[in-house]
C-alpha cells in the first residue's frame, strides 16, 4: 500500500527501512532513510502508526530478527 503519495513509497518500504536501519525513531527519520523529505505531511500519522506497530510487535516477538534487535536497542536507549 502506498503510504506517501508525494514521495511515492509504500508501507513495505517503511518496514524495510525500519528493519535495516538502526535508531529510526520518528517519521522524519523514515523520510531520510528513504532518501526524501516530507512535503504535505499527510502521511506522517501513518508512518508513526507503522513505527509503533513494528516496535510493539517486536517487543513481543521471540524470534531474533533485525527489526527485533532495533526495537530492543531503542528501548534500552530510552
Ligand atoms: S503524502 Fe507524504 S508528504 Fe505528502
Amino acid at each position: 500500500m502506498i503510504v506517501c503519495s508525494c514521495n511515492v513509497f509504500s508501507d513495505h518500504q517503511v518496514r524495510d527501512a525500519l528493519a535495516s536501519t538502526e535508531g529510526v525513531r520518528s517519521p522524519g527519520e523514515v523520510y531520510r532513510c528513504l532518501g526524501c523529505a516530507p512535503q504535505c505531511g499527510r502521511c506522517a500519522r501513518t508512518i508513526r502508526a507503522i513505527l509503533d506497530q513494528v516496535q510493539g510487535s517486536c517487543a513481543a516477538c521471540p524470534v531474533e530478527c533485525p527489526a527485533a534487535n532495533l526495537s530492543t536497542r531503542m528501548l534500552a536507549a530510552e
